[in-house]
């Protein structure tokens, strides 16, 4: 029985590597791609999922586009980190597959609607402006998705865009706080984990050793994407983010978590965007998700690369 998906991304060096993972997984149906912005802008962002798909031979998975920016802020955005396209590292064709025509968040309301209940997970790899769309245009539908599972926020590790805040919620904090405050069940795997899950030199070494179009540009974008928090954080290897969604997944026995509050800032602009969580439970609040603070990264890594090696 596949387990189906609706992948919402700012590719995004991580979100590529994320996207692979899923299309190399026989495990998942994924039964389209919403792109959002977030790394860059909404036209960098769904013409990099395309480029993605063709990547990994896959032009018969669904594109399409969503919000251009968040529900209430302009836009901001992470050239710094990821390349002024986005998808900087390795060069990669313009894409000939078309982008769906329907938008993003028509798209995935139709499948909550023809779907059966609790049949759809939808992995968030970028701001959560779409999702939140889905869940204002019809409230109704929140109960019939099966789980919302997304890589956001961050508590003892701090921010990575602020000194509190991680990007994909500090870019558009009311949709991640809709998102948590909807009842929707919630996996949160924050900078707390990723940030344990470090592309090595090893670890590039493994991808280079496949010897493949796609081994070949894991090596391009992770030897891009990570020069930027090797400097800041001074690690052998920067975290690698978005992967671990569906990794989470496909063998949720790699990651430790525990159900608590957590609730976003959206009023302090100092603290705009920090996703606040009760680990401990000091407060009667509703614990309303998972949020994982354990990795086996090894086995992460061996999930990652096993998987990505049966791409061309
Ligand atoms: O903070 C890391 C997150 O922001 C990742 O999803 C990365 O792709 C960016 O979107
Ligand atoms: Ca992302």
């Amino acid at each position: 029985m596949t387990r189906k998906i609706i992948i919402d991304t700012d590719p995004g060096q991580d979100d590529a590597l994320a996207i692979m993972l899923a299309l190399a997984s026989p495990e998942l149906e994924v039964l389209g791609i919403t792109a959002v912005a977030g790394n860059v802008p909404l036209p960098l962002t769904q013409v990099n999922a395309r480029k993605i798909c063709e990547l990994a031979g896959r032009n018969d998975v669904r594109v399409f586009a969503g919000a251009g920016k968040p529900l209430m802020r302009p836009l901001i955005t992470a050239e710094h980190v990821h390349g002024k396209t986005g998808l900087d590292g390795p060069v990669l064709p313009e894409p000939v597959m078309l982008l769906e025509e329907q938008h993003a968040v028509d798209f995935i309301l139709d499948t909550l609607q023809t779907e059966d209940a609790g049949s759809v997970t939808l992995c968030a790899l970028g701001p959560l402006t779409n999702i939140a769309q889905v869940l204002i245009r019809a409230p109704e539908l929140a109960s019939k998705i099966q789980e919302i599972v997304l890589m956001g926020g961050g508590f003892f590790e701090g921010g990575n865009i602020t000194p509190t805040a991680e990007f994909n919620i500090y870019v558009d904090p009311e949709a991640a706080q809709l998102v948590l405050k909807s009842g929707v069940p919630v996996v949160i795997h924050p900078l707390d984990v990723t940030h344990k899950a470090l592309t090595t030199a090893a670890r590039i070494e493994r991808f280079r050793a496949m010897k493949s179009r796609c081994g070949d540009a894991c090596v391009a974008l992770l030897e891009f994407f990570e020069r930027f928090d090797e400097e800041k954080y001074g690690s052998d290897g920067g975290p690698l983010h978005d992967p671990n969604v569906i990794a989470y997944i496909l063998r949720p026995e790699l990651y430790g978590w525990r159900k608590c509050n957590v609730e976003v800032e959206t009023a302090n602009e100092l603290t705009l965007g920090m996703t606040v969580v009760d680990w401990w439970g000091v407060t009667d609040r509703a614990k309303n998700a998972i949020y994982v603070r354990d990795i086996d990264d090894e086995g992460f890594f061996d999930l990652l690369i096993e998987r990505i090696a049966t791409l061309p």
